[in-house]
C-alpha cells in the first residue's frame, strides 16, 4: 500500500529513454563522481563510468580479446568484475584485485564463449552494493556467428534495458541500509531504466529485441508488457536458448539477464503499452506491488516484419552422469544467529560461513563436472545465487515454484532461489585455474558476507 516502506513511486513517462554509448576494445572506463537527472528536473550526484550514470555498452565478438583500462577516480577502492564472462583468474575482478583511489587496472579479456548479454560492475568487498547502486554498471554484449545467422532485430530495433531501483533523500541518491535493510536487501522507491526514472521509448509496428538486465541490488521484478503482448524469450544469462519460450510474465532477479523479442505490430499506431512488474508474492514486501517501469509509444508504421525462428541455438545438455561430485550449500541460515530471519541477528552466510578474502572454501578440478545445490528450504529470504568463472545449467528446483522456469532452459550464471526452494545446477569447470568467488547477488547479502571462494586446480 501507499505509505508502506519502499512503495514504488511511478513517474510521468515523458522523458526519452537514454541509451548508453557503445564501445569496444580499447575502452577506458573511468570510475568517477558525476551528476545525472535520474528524477525529472532534479540533478543527483552519482558514480559513473561515462559521465552521468552507468557505463558504455561494450560489444565484442567471440574469439576477440577486449582490452579495457579502469581509471579509479573514486575516493575508495574499486575494480571490475565481468559478470558471465569466463576469464582467467587475474582478469575476473576478484575482490582482492582492486585499484586504490587514483590507481588503474588493465584488463585483457579473451572472449572464449558464445554470444550473450553479459555485464560489468565493481566487486570490492563491502563496497559492491553501494558502487553499483550509485551507478557503476554496464552491459557487455558478445556476438558470434551462430547468432548472426538468425538475423535477429538489430540496430535501432535492439535496445538494452538496465533496470535499477533507487532511493533518494531529497534530490540525493542515498545508499545507507539499516540492519533490517541488509536483511531484506536495500529497496528503492524509484525504478530507473538506463539510469532514468519513468522513461518512454518510441517504437515502430515491428519486432524489437530487448536485452534486459536486472542491475538492482536486491529487487526482483516479474516483468510483463501490457496490452496482452507476449514476451518471446530467446536468451538468458549465457546466450540464446534452444528455442523461443513465449511467456506473459517472467521473474528476473538481481544479476540475471533476459533477451526478449516483442512484436509491437499488434499495437496500433498512436497506442501505448508499458513494461511493468507484476506482484509475485504476498509474503514478501517487495513482491506485493505491481508497477510500471517504462512506456513504449507506437509512433509509426513500418511494413517489414520478422519471423520468429523455431530453433535458435544448439545447447548440449550436460549429462548428470558425468558429475564427479555434488556439493550442497545451505543458504537459509544466518551465521552467528539462530538460522532464518526469525532468529538472532547474524550475518548472511553460505554453509554457516561468511566471506574471508584468503580462505579457500571449495576446491574443484579444472575440466570436471559437478552438481551444486543451493538449499533455501528453511529460509525466508530471496537469494539469487551467482557463480563466477563458469556458466551452468539449472537441472532441478524442489519446493516453492517446483519447476525450472522458461528463462532457465539455457545457460545461466545466476539463479533465483526463492524461500522454500532447493535448486540444483550442473556445470563443467573451465581450464582456467585459480580462485573465484560464488555468492548471493542480493548485493547487500554479498557485502554482508554471503560469498565464498572456490579454487579451480
Ligand atoms: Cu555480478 Cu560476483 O557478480
Ligand atoms: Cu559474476
Ligand atoms: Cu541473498
Amino acid at each position: 500500500m501507499i505509505g508502506e516502506p519502499n512503495w514504488i513511486v511511478e513517474g510521468s513517462f515523458d522523458r526519452l529513454l537514454p541509451q548508453p554509448a557503445t564501445s569496444s576494445t580499447g575502452t577506458v572506463l573511468s570510475a568517477q563522481f558525476s551528476t545525472s537527472e535520474i528524477l525529472k528536473g532534479r540533478a543527483s550526484q552519482t558514480l559513473s563510468y561515462a559521465n552521468g550514470l552507468l557505463g558504455p555498452t561494450i560489444r565484442a565478438n567471440t574469439g576477440q580479446t577486449v582490452n579495457v583500462s579502469l581509471q579509479n577516480n573514486l575516493s575508495e577502492e574499486t575494480n571490475i568484475h565481468w559478470h558471465g564472462l569466463i576469464l582467467p583468474e587475474n582478469m575476473d575482478g576478484h575482490p582482492k584485485d582492486v585499484a586504490s583511489s587514483g590507481g588503474t587496472l588493465q584488463y585483457a579479456l579473451p572472449i572464449i564463449q558464445r554470444a550473450g548479454t553479459y555485464w560489468y560492475h565493481p566487486h570490492p568487498h563491502g563496497l559492491t552494493a553501494k558502487q553499483v547502486f550509485m551507478g557503476l554498471a554496464g552491459m557487455f554484449i558478445v556476438n558470434d556467428e551462430e547468432e548472426a545467422a538468425l538475423n535477429l532485430p538489430g540496430g535501432e530495433f535492439e535496445i538494452p534495458l538496465i533496470i535499477q531501483d533507487k532511493h533518494f533523500e531529497g534530490s540525493n541518491l542515498d545508499y545507507s541500509p539499516t540492519p533490517d535493510e541488509i536483511m531484506s536487501g536495500y529497496m528503492g522507491e524509484q525504478v530507473t531504466v538506463n539510469g532514468m526514472h519513468a522513461p518512454y521509448f518510441n517504437v515502430a509496428t515491428t519486432w524489437y529485441r530487448l536485452r534486459i538486465l536486472n542491475g538492482s541490488t536486491a529487487r526482483v521484478y516479474k516483468l510483463a508488457i501490457t496490452g496482452g503482448l507476449q514476451m518471446h524469450i530467446i536468451g538468458s544469462d549465457g546466450g540464446l536458448l534452444r528455442s523461443p519460450e513465449t511467456v506473459a510474465e517472467i521473474l528476473l532477479g538481481p544479476g540475471e539477464r533476459l533477451d526478449v523479442l516483442v512484436d509491437f505490430s499488434q499495437v496500433g499506431v498512436g497506442k501505448e503499452v508499458f513494461l511493468v512488474s507484476n506482484s509475485f508474492s504476498e509474503f514478501n514486501v517487495q513482491g506485493r506491488q505491481s508497477f510500471k517501469l517504462m512506456k513504449f509509444k507506437v509512433d509509426r508504421a513500418v511494413s517489414f516484419g520478422f519471423t520468429l525462428p523455431s530453433v535458435l541455438s544448439n545447447i548440449s545438455v550436460i549429462d548428470h552422469m558425468h558429475a564427479v561430485n555434488t556439493r550442497t550449500f545451505d543458504i537459509s541460515a544466518m551465521a552467528g544467529g539462530e538460522g532464518g530471519h526469525g532468529g538472532t541477528m547474524g550475518r548472511h552466510s553460505i554453509n554457516g560461513r561468511t566471506f574471508e578474502m584468503d580462505r579457500v572454501d571449495e576446491t574443484v578440478a579444472a575440466g570436471t563436472t559437478e552438481i551444486w545445490e543451493f538449499d533455501n528450504m528453511m529460509g525466508d529470504e530471496i537469494h539469487p545465487m551467482h557463480i563466477h568463472g563458469v556458466q551452468f545449467q539449472v537441472i532441478h528446483r524442489m519446493g516453492g515454484r517446483n519447476k525450472i522456469i522458461a528463462s532457465e532452459k539455457g545457460w545461466k550464471d545466476t539463479v533465483l532461489v526463492m524461500p522454500g526452494e532447493k535448486v540444483k545446477v550442473i556445470m563443467t569447470f573451465p581450464e582456467y585455474t585459480g580462485v573465484f568467488v560464488f555468492h548471493c547477488h542480493n548485493l547487500e547479502h554479498e557485502d554482508d558476507g554471503m560469498m565464498l571462494n572456490y579454487k579451480i586446480e
